[in-house]
């Protein structure tokens, strides 16, 4: 797809179709002649309408398409973003090729780049060949006023950087584990390694270098899977090359599979649990995005991967694993695995010294219990971190929520025979999850955990989210670096 910024009026543009996006009180009239006789039923501006017209000659483009953005005062670029993505999604199924939008400034132009391009991912790799593929636009013309010519080309240009890595990131996530397992992500972010042209270093650790490393919790759960565990270790380093200019680390959870293991879960749903990876796919869209954008921090990224499987050498409920930095774990539910292959990736992210960690995990069903499937639950020990991630969060609209990660949690997690223990029951599930994590996150070191259970995939399709993996936290978090950290 080619996307070109232009300064001429996006009514002049011959294009197979133009979008005009419009507030509630911006009056179609305001557009001229061709949109005259639309009344409110019609159209009227509201957030998620959309509306084809035939311009008859009137326009340069035969068919105009408005976008509602609701209200001026609630209007938010991440309500454009999805206006465009539905609008996009329209322009598709009427079969336009070449199309126009009327941006009017950078900002509006580089969110809509994000938007068109992340609009053009399906998740077909397995549809037979013989099925038609849906129509992509070949052609973009982004019209902004002539001020804003240069700063809309380089907004366009990293929009289009963060679409298509958002669209990458689905791409792994939404990969089954028959096809999608810890070798073959470590694979792929060999390969992303490779094409970056030296900007990221990537190092896998495999079974035989995590048992010589004493990562004894990603070994556990992935005991019991004849697919064996992963630690993949990306690093970018786009900041200060002097040797006190600390990494910010991401972790991520990448379970390609969660049948539950031992503590096998019910059959019902159990196919959604091919997502319980999308924290650690995150982790690796977010390296590659920094990587192209060239951001100027140095970044390390680990991803703990393994399958969680019932076998006959399954870990069990009573064991108790020693992890990376000594730390004992009494396994109480083969299920809670996830916090126990990110004990050994924290343990492992603190050897780097970073001056913080944000980890993702699809880590609690209770999360999605608290707080639905859109927001992500956020805990941790900084509150100058949190409000970094909660303004980054309000700025691309991937909602985060703060939930009170207080000391109790701590002890609740404690276990007469180890360290800690994996479960503690039912109830905050996901803040005893967290607390757990805390105990393998050293101390002064700022840190905050996204448990990213609810928002991470999605059951249905919305206009402006197809059913699957999200890639959520990656623009969140791409937002938060771009400002300095
Ligand atoms: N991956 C799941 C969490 C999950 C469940 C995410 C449903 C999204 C939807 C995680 O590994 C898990 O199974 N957690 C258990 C923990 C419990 C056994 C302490 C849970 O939430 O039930
Ligand atoms: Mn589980
Ligand atoms: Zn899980």
């Amino acid at each position: 797809m080619k996307i070109q910024t232009k300064t001429t009026p996006a009514f002049t543009t011959f294009a197979d179709a133009v979008v005009f996006f419009l507030h509630a009180e911006q009056k179609t009239s305001a557009l001229g002649a061709a949109f005259r006789g639309l009344n409110a039923e019609e159209f009227a501006g509201k957030s998620g309408q959309l509306c084809v017209v035939h311009t008859q000659g009137r326009l340069a483009a035969p068919r105009a398409l408005l976008a509602g953005l609701g209200p001026r005062k609630e209007s938010t670029p991440p309500k454009l973003r999805r206006a465009v993505i539905a609008a996009t999604r329209r322009l598709r199924e009427i079969g336009v090729r070449r199309a126009a939008f009327d941006a009017g400034d950078a900002e509006r132009a580089g969110i809509i780049a994000e938007a068109v391009v992340a609009a053009h991912y399906d998740f077909d790799d397995f549809k037979p060949s013989k099925a038609p593929p849906k129509t992509k636009l070949t052609g973009v013309t982004i019209h902004v006023s002539p001020g804003e010519a240069r700063a809309a080309a380089a907004a366009v240009q990293r929009g289009r950087v963060l679409g298509e890595t958002v669209n990458w990131t689905k791409s792994i996530a939404n990969l089954p584990g028959n096809v999608m397992y810890p070798a073959e992500l470590a694979r792929r972010a060999v390969a992303l390694s490779r094409e970056s042209r030296g900007r990221l270093h990537c190092r896998v650790l495999d079974k035989r270098a995590l048992e010589r490393g004493g990562f004894g919790g990603i070994l556990a759960v992935g005991s019991g899977s004849a697919r064996e565990p992963r630690l993949i270790v990306l690093e970018y380093r786009g900041g200060p090359r002097s040797a006190n200019a600390k990494p910010f680390a991401l972790v991520g959870k990448a379970i390609t599979f969660d049948s539950g293991g031992i503590c096998i879960k019910p059959g019902d749903k159990m196919e959604e649990m091919k997502w319980d990876k999308c924290g650690g796919c995150a982790v690796l869209g977010i390296l590659r995005a920094a990587a192209l954008l060239r951001l100027p921090v140095n970044l390390i990224g680990i991803i703990a991967a393994a399958e969680n499987m019932p076998g006959a050498a399954s870990y069990r409920p009573g064991d108790i694993v020693t992890t990376r930095n000594g730390n004992t774990i009494e396994v109480i539910n083969t299920d809670a695995e996830g916090r126990v292959i990110l004990a050994d990736a924290l343990a492992c992210a603190c050897e780097h010294k970073p001056r913080a960690i944000v980890d993702f995990a699809t880590l609690t069903g209770a999360c999605v219990v608290a707080l639905g499937h859109n927001i992500a639950g956020l805990m941790g020990n900084d509150a100058t971190l949190h409000k970094r991630i909660q303004r980054a969060s309000e700025a691309t609209g991937e909602p985060v929520w703060e939930l009170p990660l207080v000391d109790e949690f701590r002890d609740m997690v404690r276990s007469d025979a180890a360290t800690v223990k994996n479960s503690a029951g039912r109830y905050g599930g996901t803040l005893t999850g967290a607390a757990f994590l805390q105990a393998f996150v050293e101390e002064g070191v700022p840190w905050a955990h996204l448990d990213i259970a609810g928002p991470a995939w999605a059951s249905d399709a919305k206009p402006y989210q197809e059913k699957g993996a999200t890639a959520f936290g990656v623009r969140l978090m791409i937002e938060l670096l771009g400002r300095g950290m």
